[in-house]
């Protein structure tokens, strides 16, 4: 890894981390070529197992490289990788560290993508998943195996912003030899440093608050140089690859999250404070809120919060569906993290395929919202929302 850089303030490697000033560009060109010249150096640089030598573009490229140096040393990390999406960065993760007979502990309440993987896929290739709750480290102990490998968990949960006691559930992995993987997506490294406080691997979908303007798609693992060296491995037989222009977009993305996160989580705060008291809205999860069940645990592990809020909206899903219908500036639309301000319903969309008892024990009951909120005026957002839930009244 390019060290330069390493030891400044967040912003300054938010900007500089990862650039590669090649042929005095202020910006790290887009390499769009599928190989590269095999020369000495590029020889030996495959010898040594091809990880950071860019040689054929599905392997590792200059553009790729540099992403994964950003976010590595925005999280503290001492290695990484990028891949073609969220998705593709944590099933190449799990499917490299577990084997046939492999045990794993995960939560119910994640990402509906990442469930699905645990609960449809790994289970066919003999690895078994228990799920237990993230807010309760005590739970996960309790699941644990003689042949527990891993320890899975998500910063802020996706939706029921649940946020997790990583300090918690970094010693307990510590105490009985567990790879520690958390999804820092919802707090990003501006918010969290999962790195510091115990854990092996940190996973990001890049689509989200990283790349920040909903135009691209991308997936990154930063963590411990000999986990991220065996998932590299397994990267090259999976193909999950990120493309160089995808790579040029997401750096450019990242060298602004420093910027747009206190806007994106000061305008959250403020519109789920007023949701606490909007007589449509029979509930609010946001770890800003004093009456947050995870407030004491936010202040500790992610006190810069999230742009990531959920509420109940009362009458239902089709007093929420109709709420939603009559927004003018926030936008339909599944994903997060872009600058611009997104609603869904979780139901029918984003964990769609996450069965029904399953979602209501996890807490996406009728009515469920989640919102991305964006960096747009905070007034304009709140006339938005006050006036399509004033709209989705039924008496
Ligand atoms: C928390 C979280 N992790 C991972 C993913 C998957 O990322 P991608 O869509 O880039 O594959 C998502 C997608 O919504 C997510 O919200």
């Amino acid at each position: 890894m390019n060290e330069k850089h390493s030891d400044k303030e967040f912003e300054t490697r938010a900007v500089w981390s990862g650039t590669q000033n090649i042929e005095g560009a202020a910006v790290t060109p887009i390499f769009n070529t599928a190989t590269y010249q095999l020369t000495d150096e590029r020889y030996a640089g495959w010898a040594d197992g091809a990880q950071h030598t860019a040689l054929y573009s599905r392997l590792s490229s200059i553009n790729s490289e540099g992403v994964a140096k950003k976010l590595a040393q925005l999280e503290g990390a001492e290695d990484g990788e990028a891949f073609a999406s969220g998705m593709a960065a944590i099933s190449t993760t799990l499917m490299s560290l577990l084997s046939n007979g492999d045990h794993m502990i995960a939560s119910a309440d994640c990402y509906g993508g990442a469930y699905g993987l645990m609960v449809e896929d790994l289970p066919r290739f003999g690895i078994e998943v228990t799920m237990a709750d993230m807010r309760d480290p005590a739970s996960y102990e309790a699941a644990i195996q003689e042949n527990t490998k891993i320890l899975y968990v998500e910063t802020i949960t996706n939706p029921v912003i649940k946020v997790c006691d990583l300090e918690a559930m970094a010693a307990l992995a510590k105490k009985n030899n567990l790879i520690a993987i958390v999804d820092n997506t919802f707090a990003t490294p501006w918010g969290c440093n999962p790195v510091d406080l115990g854990f092996d691997l940190i996973i990001h979908s890049g689509t989200k608050y990283l790349g920040g303007h909903s135009d691209l798609i991308a997936g990154l693992v930063v963590g411990r140089k000999d986990l991220v060296a065996e998932i590299f491995s397994k990267k090259v037989h999976f193909g999950g690859a990120a493309d160089p222009h995808m790579c040029y977009m997401l750096e450019r993305g990242m060298r602004t999250l420093h910027a747009r996160m206190p806007i994106h989580t000061a305008n959250a705060a403020e519109i789920a404070r007023r949701l606490e008291t909007h007589e449509m809205i029979e509930q609010v999860n946001h770890p800003s809120l004093a009456s947050s069940p995870d407030y004491k645990v936010a202040q500790r592990i992610a006190p810069r919060g999230t742009g990531m809020l959920s509420f109940v909206v009362k009458g239902g899903d089709g007093a929420a569906l109709k709420f939603m219908q009559n927004l003018d500036i926030i936008f339909e639309a599944t994903s997060l993290g872009g600058v611009e301000s997104l609603v869904e319903c979780p139901f029918n969309s984003s964990h769609m395929f996450v069965p029904e008892d399953v979602r209501i024990e996890a807490g996406i009951v009728p009515g469920f919202v989640r919102m991305s909120i964006g960096i747009e005026n905070v007034e304009d957002l709140w006339n938005d929302i006050d006036k399509a839930l004033t709209a989705a009244k039924t008496d």
